[in-house]
């Protein structure tokens, strides 16, 4: 059967290619460290490079989908007896009959025939489950499935007009190590919430940039992932989405920021941000000032900042020139 990797989906402001940076900053600064926080945890790729045996992986995010598929890669131990079986059985579904799925997203975001086959496959997941950590694996799986054949450039804000991603739906099998999950655990909250509740040796932060909230980008995956079907409105077909808007796409977001840090219980922090201030197109513009940051951090222990050359994964419309990426290093007093 065919398998496929955390870092195998599109995702805006997934930082895969900083990840070498990441790993010499935190070996250069960080000495022993047994646990690593991923606070806006995304893809996960970030923890998922730290999760070993010998560190313990904490990853938070808002979005239940993303939720969903750190559950899979970071908390299961062992994996479902049947789990071969059960992806085989899901790919052979064979239906034409419509459903919430394929009436609200057929011929826009997928093919009609791929849409429906999603429903019935969500649909089926629910029966064939025999408990929670195969039932997050197997959503975990139809994600990554529906993503790769998306009629989208990435996210889902709009579709494509043009129908013209035709692949066929497949079902593949996560590449989870079980054995390094033993101690891990994963949450699915709002950072400035949970930072009461948790302790760190190392915490990386990486928020949003910008105004673009990550719940109308993804809010068919969550959709998908939760299955309580919604109603869903307007041209993108959105659900309701205010249970997970996020502050630090706000004019607040300074103040969420500031807040966090204050409440932080870690003893490094790695701040991830970009320097896309001042570019012409609003929504793009970023939230919290590079001195905001910088101030915050300084009050809360000794703070180096690290520039490093990096080509985001963006929509194309949002191009800056000489982006450059930041990660301010903190330790913590
Ligand atoms: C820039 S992305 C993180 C990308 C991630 N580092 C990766 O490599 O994929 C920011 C993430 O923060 C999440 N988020 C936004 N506000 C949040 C909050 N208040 N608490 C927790 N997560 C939040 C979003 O859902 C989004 O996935």
């Amino acid at each position: 059967m065919k398998s496929f990797n955390i870092q195998n989906r599109r995702y805006l402001g997934n930082k895969f290619k900083l990840l070498n940076s990441i790993k010499e900053l935190v070996t250069k600064k960080c000495g022993n460290y047994s646990s690593f926080i991923d606070l806006f945890s995304g893809t996960s790729v970030v923890a998922n490079s730290f999760n070993s045996n010998k560190v313990r992986i904490i990853t938070n995010d808002l979005l239940y989908s993303n939720y969903v598929i750190a559950k899979s890669f970071f908390e299961i131990t062992k994996s479902p007896n049947k789990l071969a079986k059960k992806i085989e059985i899901l790919n052979s579904i064979k239906t034409n009959k419509a459903n919430y799925f394929s009436k609200n997203f057929g011929n826009k975001y997928f093919t009609k025939d791929n849409a429906i086959k999603i429903g019935a496959i969500r649909e089926k997941i629910e029966k064939i489950s025999s408990n929670s950590d195969e039932k997050f694996i197997l959503i975990t799986s139809l994600i990554y499935a529906a993503d790769r054949i998306a009629n989208t450039v990435g996210h889902y804000d709009a579709y494509r007009e043009n129908l013209d991603t035709r692949g066929k739906l497949e079902l593949q099998a996560p590449n989870i190590d079980y054995r390094k999950n033993k101690n891990n655990k994963v949450y699915c909250m709002d950072a400035n919430i949970l930072a009461n509740e948790i302790k760190g040796d190392v915490v990386y932060i990486d928020p949003p940039y910008n105004s673009r909230q990550y719940s109308d980008t993804y809010h068919l995956l969550d959709n998908l992932a939760s299955w309580n079907k919604p109603d869903v409105f307007g041209k993108a077909k959105k659900m309701d989405r205010s249970h997970i808007k996020s502050k630090y796409c706000s004019k607040d977001a300074g103040y969420e920021f500031q807040d966090l840090i204050t409440k932080l219980n870690a003893k490094h922090i790695i701040v991830s941000y970009n320097n896309t201030e001042n570019t012409k197109h609003g929504r793009s513009n970023a939230k919290i000032s590079f001195n905001q940051i910088k101030k915050i951090l300084m009050k809360k222990g000794k703070t180096e900042i690290n520039q490093i050359d990096f080509k985001a994964f963006t929509t194309g419309k949002s191009k800056t020139e000489n982006h450059k990426e930041i990660l301010f290093y903190c330790r913590v007093k």
